[in-house]
């Protein structure tokens, strides 16, 4: 099924930016959520931004780094979700409680015994993250991790099929793009408008 044509997907910087979540209000699964998709989006921009320099022939070249910059966008897009008040400490919290939230969801549904083995040794090495994090929390801003975190972790992902959910977010939102902080049909925005400059 066809999605956003890659020329479409630029958006000017400005459009980039959508409106902070605030984590005092914010259910904390969606906030692992949402470190959850900057991570991935991290990685993909790194994985484009990285192999292609692979290609020989020139087109692929520039299609890779095209690409790699609208990775950049979704980065600063889902990263922006995030509350800009919260400290680094808080932030280093929350990032190794969303790993072990993350490897103790694959350990959960790893039908494979030696697989399932690694997911136990990495959640083991984060939570050993996590109290160091908190203790770093504790000792430099006297505050307890526990005031925020949840008092029992969320229920796990699940890794299931999602086809049918991806075809219904592309049918109904392929022709969206950012106008500042919100999702907008790209044929309601004004010839002027920079979108179609950059
Ligand atoms: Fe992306
Ligand atoms: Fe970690």
């Amino acid at each position: 099924m066809p999605g956003r044509p890659t020329a479409d997907e630029h958006r000017h910087p400005l459009d980039d930016v959508r409106t902070p979540s605030d984590r005092q209000k914010a259910d904390p699964l969606s906030l692992l959520h949402v470190m959850t998709l900057v991570a991935a989006e991290q990685q993909t921009m790194n994985w484009y931004m990285n192999v292609g320099n692979r290609a020989m022939e020139p087109l692929a070249r520039g299609l890779y780094l095209e690409i790699a910059q609208n990775e950049e966008e979704h980065v600063t897009h889902y990263e922006s979700l995030l509350d800009p008040t919260a400290s680094w400490f808080e932030r280093d919290v929350m990032h190794q409680y969303n790993e072990c939230y993350l490897y103790y969801s694959f350990r959960q549904q790893e039908p494979d015994p030696r697989i399932k083995q690694l997911w136990e040794l990495h959640l083991n090495m984060e939570i050993e993250q996590l109290r160091l994090a908190c203790e770093m929390m504790r000792k430099y801003e006297k505050r307890d991790p526990e005031s925020f975190l949840p008092s029992e972790l969320p229920e796990p992902v699940k890794f299931q099929e999602n086809k049918d959910y991806i075809r219904q977010v592309l049918t109904s939102q392929v022709d969206l793009t950012g106008d500042k902080t919100e999702f907008v049909p790209k044929a309601d925005l004004p010839q002027d408008h920079r979108y179609f400059q950059y």
